[in-house]
C-alpha cells in the first residue's frame, strides 16, 4: 500500500514549473502533456510480453511484443484529459473510459454526471488517471465504478497527492497501487491539496 513516487528528474522539474501560480495556461497544458508521457512509460514497465515472428529485411525473428487486450486509459474528467491525452499518443491503441466526477464544493462528495467505458473491462489493464488526489472521493468514487462494469485489473496515476488521500484510496481499494508524481504536505480545510498547484481543471481549461 502507500503510493509508488516517480522521483524521475524530468518529472520533478517539469512539476515544480505546473506548480509555479505565473505558469501561464499554455506552459502548464505542455508541461502536463510532457510529464504524461513520462508517468505512462514508468507506470507499464511490467506489462506483460509475448513473441511474434517477423521478417526485417535481413532475417526472419522472433520479436517481442505487447501481450493481451489493449489497455484502457479511465479518464475522470476534466482534469483526467489532461494526462490522458499524452498517454494516448504514448499507447495510440489504448481504449478509454471517460468518466464525470465533480467535487460538490460543501461536501466535497463526488457527484457523477457522465460515464462512458469499453467492453470487456475484465480482461483489460485500466489506467485511471486524474491530475489530483486530494480526499480521494473521486478516485475511489470512479474505481467503484469501473470494478462494477468488470474491471479486476487497476492501476491509479496522478500528478500529486494529499497523505490524507492516498490513505483512504489505499482503505477503499488495497488491489489498486497508486503512482504519483509528489506526495504532498496535507490538505486543507477546502480540500486543496498544500503546496499543491492549485485546481488543476481550472488552471487547464479555466
Ligand atoms: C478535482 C481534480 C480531481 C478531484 C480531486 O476535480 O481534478 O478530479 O478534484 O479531489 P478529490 O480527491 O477530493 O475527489 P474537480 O471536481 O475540481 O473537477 P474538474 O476536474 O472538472 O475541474
Amino acid at each position: 500500500s502507500g503510493a509508488t513516487v516517480i522521483a524521475h528528474p524530468l518529472v520533478q522539474h517539469k512539476l515544480t514549473h505546473m506548480r509555479r501560480k505565473t505558469t501561464p495556461t499554455q506552459d502548464f497544458r505542455r508541461l502536463l502533456r510532457e510529464i504524461s508521457l513520462l508517468l505512462c512509460y514508468e507506470v507499464t514497465r511490467d506489462l506483460k510480453m509475448t513473441t511474434q515472428t517477423i521478417d526485417t529485411p535481413v532475417a526472419e525473428m522472433e520479436a517481442p511484443v505487447l501481450a493481451g487486450k489493449k489497455l484502457c486509459f479511465a479518464s475522470i474528467l476534466r482534469a483526467g484529459n489532461g494526462l490522458l491525452e499524452g498517454m494516448l499518443e504514448l499507447i495510440p491503441s489504448a481504449r478509454v473510459a471517460h468518466i464525470g466526477l465533480y467535487r460538490d464544493p460543501k461536501t466535497l462528495e463526488a457527484v457523477e454526471y457522465y460515464f462512458k467505458a469499453p467492453q470487456e473491462l475484465d480482461e483489460r489493464l485500466v489506467i485511471v488517471v486524474d491530475p489530483m488526489l486530494a480526499t480521494a472521493n473521486s478516485a475511489i468514487s470512479a474505481v467503484e465504478r469501473l470494478k462494477k462494469r468488470g474491471a479486476k485489473n487497476m492501476v491509479f496515476v496522478c500528478l500529486l497527492a494529499a497523505p490524507e488521500g492516498v490513505a483512504r484510496f489505499n482503505e477503499a481499494h488495497p488491489d489498486v497501487p497508486i503512482y504519483t508524481a509528489s506526495i504532498d504536505e496535507k490538505l486543507n480545510e477546502k480540500g486543496y491539496i498544500v503546496p499543491g498547484l492549485g485546481d488543476a481543471g481550472d488552471r487547464m481549461y479555466g
